[in-house]
């Protein structure tokens, strides 16, 4: 069989509670549709139960939709790819199950895609690009890693968290505080007006490349309960410095790990991924840390921050010219590993 180098590829992403599919045509994205599922925010974090139903009521939609703008019809399709993991099962499973049918319907080849892999590929969506090797700092409500990036389909952790991750930090610190989930994109907001001096939390120091968020969460915690005591409108007076000062300790700690290991490296090239990506005080301060020192940094746009098809679209891409196919008894992995 002769190798397609300009394969049309439909992408799908349902690994936690995004629902979303993009069709990618010779390496270039065509779009890329979201479906984000508001039920989840009332009850705090996501509700496994209640993310894989939203997915089956969205996802024929969503691939519809993708499918249309794109003015891809199924026949010119050459592959289907989805995200096997990591992820909530119950969400993975619909994404899995429906690429499977549709690859069965249409006789056609599926590619597999790791979703953190995939984060890290989301910066060959757009230019500039980065060069190989080059260290991304992937960090979402799920992970916290530092990847060596070596190839397209050549990656390894170098660095990771021992507990939380820094996205689930935020959370889980804006639920504290009363802020609906997901709280990351709201402490963003408020600590814009915050001074991120204003308070200090301490914090688990560990060893080598290695992250740890539980202990400064734990800070938090007791730092609100203690105000609080004082003064019971304590987070309302002062909530833009507590987001300034929790967000900057939580940029300085992913900064810190991120000079480490560029120092071991040798690396100069640095990109950030996944949700946490879109921080406006992480961006700044890797902008800031570029120019001290002569780092040449990749930011992802924001629509590729967060959970997209795009990035799997892409990553889809370069695994289908490499001819790395799934067969249709693949089953979804909810702890797929990076590299492995
Ligand atoms: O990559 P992602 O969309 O989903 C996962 O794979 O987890 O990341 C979601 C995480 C959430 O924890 C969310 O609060 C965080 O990214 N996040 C942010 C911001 N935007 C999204 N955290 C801080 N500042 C933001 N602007
Ligand atoms: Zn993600």
């Amino acid at each position: 069989m002769v190798q397609q180098q300009h394969p049309i590829i439909l992408a799908i992403e349902s690994s936690c509670d995004e629902t979303s599919a993009s069709v990618i045509c010779g390496g270039k994205v065509l779009n890329n549709v979201i479906a984000s599922q508001a039920i989840h925010s009332k009850h705090g974090g996501v509700v496994p139960e209640l993310a894989s139903r939203a997915h089956q009521q969205n996802i024929l939609r969503v691939v519809n939709e993708a499918m249309q703008s794109a003015g891809i019809k199924n026949s010119e399709l050459n592959a289907i790819a989805f995200t096997r993991g990591p992820g909530l099962m119950g969400s993975l499973l619909v994404g899995v199950s429906f690429a499977k049918g549709m690859a069965l319907a249409l006789d056609l080849p599926l590619v597999e895609v790791n979703h953190m892999e995939a984060h890290v590929l989301a910066h060959f969506i757009d230019e500039p690009k980065p060069s190989f090797p080059f260290l991304c700092l992937t960090v979402s409500g799920g992970h916290t890693q530092i990847v060596l990036v070596n190839d397209y389909l050549n990656m390894r952790v170098i660095g990771e968290t021992q507990d939380d991750a820094v996205g689930e930090a935020f959370d889980k610190a804006a639920k504290m505080m009363g802020l609906p989930y997901p709280g990351g994109p709201l402490i963003d907001q408020y600590a814009k007006n915050g001074n991120p001096k204003a308070f200090k939390f301490s914090q688990t120091v560990m060893p080598d490349l290695s992250f740890s968020f539980s202990g400064i969460k734990t800070a938090f915690l007791y730092f609100l309960r203690d105000r609080k005591k004082e003064n019971e409108n304590f987070v309302e007076k002062n909530l833009n410095d507590i987001c300034a000062s929790l967000q900057y300790h939580l940029v300085q700690m992913l900064l810190h790990k991120l000079k480490l290991a560029t120092k071991k490296t040798g690396i100069k090239e640095i990109a950030i991924a996944g949700g946490v990506s879109a921080n406006s005080g992480l961006r700044k301060a890797m902008k800031q840390t570029a120019e001290e020192l002569g780092w040449k940094i990749f930011i992802p746009e924001f629509q590729y921050c967060t959970d997209n098809a795009a990035m799997i679209a892409m990553a889809a891409h370069y695994k289908f010219l490499a001819g790395k196919f799934c067969g249709l008894d693949v089953a979804p992995i909810p702890n797929m590993e990076v590299g492995v």
